[in-house]
């Protein structure tokens, strides 16, 4: 791969976008390469991943503006859904993807971020959507994932203006989860991801269908989706472990990781 890497860190995977002459701009290379490097993860190893950006500057500073500035409709359109297709597959992928933004997440970089489950950022991390000041509207989901981040309101303030807002008001508004300065990111998205990995695989799993799917639907139809994933996780080794250790009162027991089976 020439502008995505992958590093395997006990159950937790680390996805670079690494173009830092461009600030990891992405052009339909970078899709195709972060594409194929989530169809790749060995999903019997690896519980969680971390998404970030090469150098200390930028986590992706949008959509290659030189590769779209010749694009027809048609074309326009089809580079829409080649990056819509890969977040969504990001937004729906098996495990928690957790976004260490740091550094300039603009138009398209903030369109991945959110599509990842969790947000964390530097200090020096930007957000916005600049979209409409380069004659186009956000084309990689940012119209409406940013509306169900922040609520319609402030997504339409952030959209129309176009105006970019440093980490602390991402903190206020909701759209990161927390603030960190910027050598301390990575450790801080390490350890998250490992504490997610540290819990039932298949239990976490579920629970991201469930919030996702169910967001989807009404709420009764929503829960329905819960009941369906909560009962898949009996008879599982991973509750009998789970359930187990705590009656034993055996806290050793209790903290060790429960392993990995698919039922
Ligand atoms: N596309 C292509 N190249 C980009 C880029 C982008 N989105 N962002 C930065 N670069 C390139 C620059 O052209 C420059 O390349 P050269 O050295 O070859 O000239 C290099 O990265 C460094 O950038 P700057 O010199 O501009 O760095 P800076 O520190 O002065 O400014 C910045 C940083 C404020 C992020 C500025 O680069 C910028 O405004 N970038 C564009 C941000 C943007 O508008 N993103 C949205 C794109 S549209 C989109 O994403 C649509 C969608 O929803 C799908």
């Amino acid at each position: 791969m020439e502008f995505v890497t992958y590093e395997q860190d006990g159950y937790v995977g680390i996805i670079t976008i690494n173009r830092p002459k461009a600030l990891n701009a992405l052009n339909s290379a970078v899709l195709e390469e972060l594409d194929a490097t989530f169809k790749a993860v060995d999903l019997d190893t690896t519980r969680c991943l971390i998404l970030t950006g090469a150098g200390e500057k930028s986590f992706v500073a949008g959509a290659d503006i030189g590769e779209m500035s010749t694009l027809t409709k048609a074309e326009g359109e089809a580079f829409g859904k080649k990056g819509n297709d890969v977040f969504r597959a990001i937004e729906t992928f098996p495990i928690p993807v957790i976004a260490a933004v740091n550094g300039f997440a603009l138009g398209g970089g903030c369109e991945i971020s959110m599509s990842c489950d969790i947000r964390i950022c530097s200090e020096n991390a930007v957000f916005g959507q600049p979209e409409v000041g380069l004659g186009i509207t956000p084309g990689f989901g940012g119209t409406q994932r940013l509306a169900r981040l922040v609520g319609a309101g402030m997504a339409k303030q952030l959209i129309y203006t176009a105006r970019n807002i440093k980490a602390d008001e991402a903190y206020r508004i909701g759209l990161v989860n927390a603030v960190y300065p910027l050598e301390e990111l990575l450790p801080a998205a390490k350890k998250m991801a490992a504490g997610i990995a540290a819990n039932a695989p298949i239990a976490v799993r579920n629970c991201k269908k469930a919030i996702n799917d169910g967001l989807q639907v009404d709420m009764d139809q929503a829960i329905v989706i819960e009941e369906k994933l909560f009962g898949d996780c009996f008879e599982t080794e991973d509750q009998k472990a789970g359930m187990g250790n705590f009656l034993e009162k055996d806290k050793e027991k209790k903290l060790k990781v429960v392993p990995f089976q698919n039922k």
